[in-house]
């Protein structure tokens, strides 16, 4: 059984997306040990306790980068966390995080990497005009939004999208990408070489 650690600082739908496609068994031989936040009021912790998860509150307001983090590795190696799922965390992670869990933390981010990293990526793209749009599953490493690329998906914006719509249909994209993703990822069927992500042949 994999267990994974989610990390959340809000609402926490992508979470839900994954707890439902491990439910559905898509996400094979996967269990969720341990939904942590950033932000002890996140609706997504209560979502985890009703769920009947370990949820747990580590605030990091006013704490030093590292001194934070290394509380949420204690609380994710006492949980025997084998894969990192950052699931709307909105918090850039330390080198000591990334390296406690080489290859074995996964992020979500609502734009076709590497365009609109930061903050509001939705808005940023529809701003600049593009005409397709999308998310992306990534490793996480010491920089903002720029680990290895595991999976994309592309949507057009249409003639008839605001931000808002926008953002809306690009979530649903993000609640099959995320579980398809850790999927690949648990599977060991892959190598990273250089940037590139590259899935070996099924046997
Ligand atoms: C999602 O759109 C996710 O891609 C984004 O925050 C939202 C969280 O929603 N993450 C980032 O922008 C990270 N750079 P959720 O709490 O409902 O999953």
């Amino acid at each position: 059984m994999h267990n994974l650690g989610i990390l959340i600082s809000g609402r926490g739908s992508n979470f839900l997306a994954i707890a439902g496609a491990i439910d559905a068994g898509t996400i094979p031989s996967a269990r969720i040990a341990v939904v942590v936040s950033n932000v002890p009021g996140a609706p997504g912790l209560d979502a985890a306790r009703q769920r009947g998860l370990p949820a747990v509150a580590l605030d990091s307001r006013g704490r030093k980068r590292a001194e934070h983090d290394a509380g949420v590795v204690d609380c994710l190696r006492q949980h025997h966390v084998e894969l990192v799922c950052l699931a709307g965390y909105m918090r850039l992670l330390s080198p000591d995080f990334v390296r406690a869990f080489p290859h074995r933390i996964l992020n979500i981010h609502p734009s076709l990497l590497p365009a609109f990293p930061g903050l509001d990526a939705q808005q940023q793209a529809f701003d600049y005009g593009v005409q397709v749009a999308g998310c992306t599953v990534h490793f996480v490493d010491e920089e903002l939004d720029h680990g290895v690329i595991v999976l994309q998906r592309a949507i057009p914006v249409l003639p008839t999208d605001d931000a808002r719509t926008l953002a809306s249909r690009i979530l649903n994209e993000e609640h099959q990408a995320y579980p398809e993703a850790i999927a690949r990822v648990l599977s060991g069927r892959f190598q990273v070489v250089g940037r590139r992500y590259m899935e070996s042949a099924r046997p």
